[in-house]
């Protein structure tokens, strides 16, 4: 089996990833930080390892700035469903994954805000940052914007953006989906509030794995409240972090794993691993580009404006028809619309969806080839 489906979930995982996760189900069985016995401490100790892993990744001030989530798309809520307040505008973009849509369609809705969608303009950082500047009022009270496109691979510039934000004082909250472990992030450095990342897709972690890294804690209401081990005898959730955003018992399993996935893309190095991914990406792209009936929606993907991430149609068919082709020579793709479809919406695929490749460090030029092979099989419809 061919595995290219790694924007969703990356596999297969690193052999440190696979060990640790069975050294934790055997050794770090008990609630981290619950109660005062040894196994207890023992896994309370390895979730501080794993959060100073995560803080020095990410370049957080304090290790207590990360608190890990059960994946993206829960941190993402927390943050939108915690900062905002009636009456509060944000500025989005228009290449958002429905983990940043639907909170803010629900909010909206329920006439609590309101938003606006930035054009991105792809390979063009200074007129997506004009737009961002030109959907801000006198309202915004967040921007939120992915760090690259989970359908297209366009990346935001998101270190411009993080400086318009200072220059309106608005916050601002980054979606690093597809971008953690696969792009160099330091949150201090590139002035972002508020990051949240998957920790089973770039990072190499299992399912069930997400981290939220924020030096802006104390801005943000909960939007989940229960225990936390500490400040027991108080009915009220407790203000600091990491507790404040970890209620209820970890998935120490996993985040044992995601510790192990950091050391992997760290000892492999993220500039390598973009190199790898985005040489398979370009060399797919100048061989698809050959292929008759095969439609291609982006330019060339550069190192400097993409992440590996490329999304194509056969003419003829509908996305999901060729992801079955494939399926059945053994080759993974996503097809349809990756719950984005913002993204779709702004390349014109709402109704067709894409067929999506989105390689791993594992992954290999064999492989691409036989992807080539079986897409030249396809005979495009007129
Ligand atoms: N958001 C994930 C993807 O892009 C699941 O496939």
């Amino acid at each position: 089996m061919i595995y290219l489906d790694n924007s969703a979930t990356t596999f297969p995982k690193p052999l440190g990833v696979r060990n640790a996760v069975e050294y934790a189900i055997r050794r770090y069985g008990a609630n981290p930080g619950r109660s005062g016995h040894t196994m207890s401490k023992e896994s309370g100790r390895e979730i501080d390892k794993c959060r100073k892993a995560a803080a020095n990744f990410f370049g957080a001030k304090e290790v207590s700035d990360v608190a890990f989530t059960l994946n993206c798309t829960q941190a993402l809520n927390m943050v939108i469903k915690g900062i905002l307040k009636p009456g509060d505008h944000v500025v989005t973009s228009s290449l958002e994954h429905n983990a940043v849509m639907r909170p803010l369609r629900k909010l909206e809705k329920m006439d609590i805000i309101s938003y606006t969608a930035a054009n991105v303009y792809p390979c063009d950082p200074q007129r997506t940052v004009d737009s961002f500047r030109n959907a801000i009022n006198s309202n915004t009270a967040l921007i939120v914007c992915t760090h690259a496109s989970n359908v297209w691979g366009i990346r935001l510039p998101i270190e411009r953006i993080a400086a318009l934000a200072k220059i309106y004082e608005i916050p601002i909250l980054v979606d690093a989906a597809q971008s953690a472990g696969v792009l160099p992030i330091n949150v201090l450095q590139q002035g972002i509030d508020y990051l949240c990342a998957a920790g089973h897709k770039g990072l190499y972690g299992p399912m069930g794995t997400g981290i939220l890294v924020t030096h802006c804690a104390d801005k943000l209401d909960t939007i989940i409240e229960g225990g936390t081990g500490t400040d027991s005898m108080k009915f009220c959730q407790p203000k600091e972090m990491p507790q404040k955003f970890e209620s209820g018992t970890p998935n120490m399993v996993g985040v044992s794993g995601l510790r192990a996935g950091l050391d992997f893309v760290v000892s492999r190095g993220i500039s390598n691993i973009f190199k790898h991914e985005m040489g398979l990406i370009t060399y797919l792209y100048d061989r698809l580009k050959s292929i008759k009936g095969v439609q291609l929606y982006t330019c060339r993907p550069t190192y400097e404006h993409f992440v590996p991430v490329l999304s194509f149609n056969i003419k003829g068919y509908i996305s999901d028809e060729v992801g079955k082709i494939l399926d059945s020579r053994g080759i993974e793709v996503r097809t349809g619309l990756h719950c984005a479809p913002a993204a779709h919406s702004f390349m014109g695929t709402l109704e067709r969806g894409t067929v999506r490749v989105s390689p791993s460090a594992f992954n290999t030029k064999q492989e691409i080839n036989r992807l080539i092979e079986v897409i030249k099989g396809i005979k495009p419809r007129s």
